[in-house]
């Protein structure tokens, strides 16, 4: 196989060239007078990603109509998908650039943190929406014993989200496989997520979530949501969480 060039890499991107992942071997090799600078091109610089289709019709929610669903996913979440993909590409081109200077590189990768937090989480969201809102017995266990009861979960959840409507945010239910908990956690964007944790359930705050539907009424957004909860999917991520504890906690 020849050399693989970032050049090649940016045409295949700008073509739409989908996860184009490269084995380690590949090099891109940038030709700077009096600078020359080798890079890897790695999975790491190199995999774009491709929008996930909504796991549900969005016209059959409750509460939620189709149009705030489909802007939100065509708008938001795609846009942060291709906003990711664009400024990976940017990366390549500023590290192999040997004068870019590190605080405007930096300035990339805060935008790196940023849409990379959109994207995984608007796909969570989006996966634990279209159930029917009644959790199993299992996992309403799980609430039970980390919160007393279940609706003491839920009504700290709700809690979360009150105070993050009109403005911008995350309600996210987490199993943190440093200490074992499963707590609530309030993230004010995408970028702060609680440390060693992973997501069980996640609700979008931002307005652009409800206010096609709702306006500034953000309660009657969160009743919705509680509504169309797709608990199966909530029960596997925290089996998954649970396993994952098991294998790493020390
Ligand atoms: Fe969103």
């Amino acid at each position: 196989m020849p050399p693989y060039t970032r050049r090649d890499f940016l045409v295949n991107a700008s073509a739409g060239a989908a996860l184009a992942t490269f084995s380690t071997n590949l090099l891109a090799t940038e030709s700077i007078p009096g600078t020359p600078v080798t890079t890897l091109l790695t999975s790491a610089f190199t995999t774009l990603h491709e929008p996930k289709p909504l796991p549900f019709s969005p016209a059959k929610l409750d509460g939620l109509s189709e149009k705030l669903i489909s802007s939100h996913w065509g708008n938001n979440y795609t846009g942060s998908v291709k906003a990711l993909n664009t400024v990976k590409q940017l990366i390549v081109t500023a590290l192999n650039d040997a004068n870019y200077p590190p605080f405007a590189y930096n300035d990339l990768k805060r935008e790196h943190l940023l849409r990379t937090g959109s994207v995984v989480l608007h796909e969570l969201y989006f996966h634990n929406l279209g159930g029917s809102g009644k959790p199993g017995e299992t996992v309403k266990k799980a609430l039970d014993d980390a919160f007393g009861n279940f609706d003491v979960w839920e009504k700290e959840f709700r809690r979360i989200g009150a105070g993050l409507s009109g403005g911008s945010g995350w309600v996210q239910l987490g199993y943190n496989l440093h200490t074992g908990l499963l707590e609530n956690y309030w993230q004010w964007d995408h970028q702060h997520s609680p440390a060693a944790t992973l997501p069980i359930l996640v609700m979008d705050m931002y307005e652009h979530s409800y206010q096609l539907d709702y306006g500034a009424a953000a309660q009657g957004y969160v009743d919705a949501f509680f509504r169309n909860i797709q608990w199966d999917i909530v029960a596997f991520r925290l089996d998954k969480a649970r396993q994952a504890r098991a294998l790493t906690a020390t």
